[in-house]
């Protein structure tokens, strides 16, 4: 692997189709960008395309949200549907880190920035690999059931913007992972899944550094262009998220992350605040 620069070994993850293989090539790629580093010999980030939307395996089947049927959280089949969900987003948010790196390469940022980007994008190889082998242990596996279509709309709406592309992949997708994960966790752990709820567990402590990531690289470039972090937030997410942000949040893990209140709680009406 030696001579790839980081932004081709993240069009490398984002251009290979099956969950598996992704995301270990994902670990492996995370694997060398911090070997490299501790020996003193750090790889450059460089530059390269990345294609407009990641490859995907042929199943899970897309559907858009409306049509993915709803299953009781109750039930082991609703619990199925709950994990394969997860395993969904888990996928997309391997792609939608390394896309960060290769698309916005020429932006010039701190080794730190590229460490971070990096170190998600590894964790979330990992999520997603214990949620699919909590579903192979129930029987089932990624790409058994439908799932949502337009996941990836985040990621074309924020090409060209890395601070749109912060506000609304970290410090709105991911936190909203903060808010509903404990609900989740306890669904598995009253049906007696002790598997799940572990890898819920650790995907629970790992989600506050990514939201915590996204809110430190975004206070960075608004102090890099002098900006006021709350109303530059507000816009971009008026601008690129097409919705309003639903309570109850979970304000403890949001302010470890760096999010304070006055940043979500104006996004939850339907008008920009005043
Ligand atoms: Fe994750
Ligand atoms: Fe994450």
């Amino acid at each position: 692997m030696s001579g790839e620069c980081l932004a081709q070994m993240a069009v490398q993850v984002l251009t290979t189709a099956d969950g598996r293989a992704k995301t270990a090539l994902s670990r492996r790629h995370a694997a060398a960008w911090f070997a490299a580093r501790d020996a003193g010999a750090p790889l450059e980030v460089g530059r390269a395309s990345p294609p407009l939307r990641p490859a995907r395996p042929d199943r899970p089947e897309l559907l858009s949200p409306r049509d993915v049927p709803r299953r009781r959280p109750g039930t082991p089949e609703g619990r199925k549907a709950l994990l394969h969900a997860v395993a969904h987003i888990e996928l997309n948010a391997v792609d939608l880190h390394w896309d960060i790196i290769a698309r916005f390469a020429d932006v010039p940022m701190p080794a730190g920035f590229f460490d971070d980007w990096v170190k998600a994008p590894d964790e979330e190889s990992k999520h997603f690999n214990l949620i699919c082998d909590c579903l192979e242990r129930m029987g089932s596996h990624y790409g058994a059931l439908p799932a949502h279509a337009g996941m990836w709309r985040a990621a074309e709406d924020t090409a060209d913007d890395l601070m749109g592309r912060l506000a609304v992949v970290p410090m709105v997708l991911e936190a909203r992972g903060l808010d509903v994960t404990p609900g989740m966790i306890e669904v598995f752990r009253k049906a007696g899944d002790d598997h799940a709820v572990e890898a819920l567990e650790v995907i629970y402590g790992e989600e506050v550094a990514h939201v915590a990531y996204g809110s430190k690289w975004f206070h960075f470039l608004c102090g890099r262009h002098d900006e006021d972090p709350k109303e530059v937030f507000h816009t971009l997410v008026h601008k690129y998220f097409h919705s309003t942000l639903k309570p109850p949040f979970n304000e403890e893990k949001r302010a470890e992350a760096g999010m304070p209140p006055d940043f979500y709680w104006p996004l939850t009406e339907a008008d920009p605040p005043a």
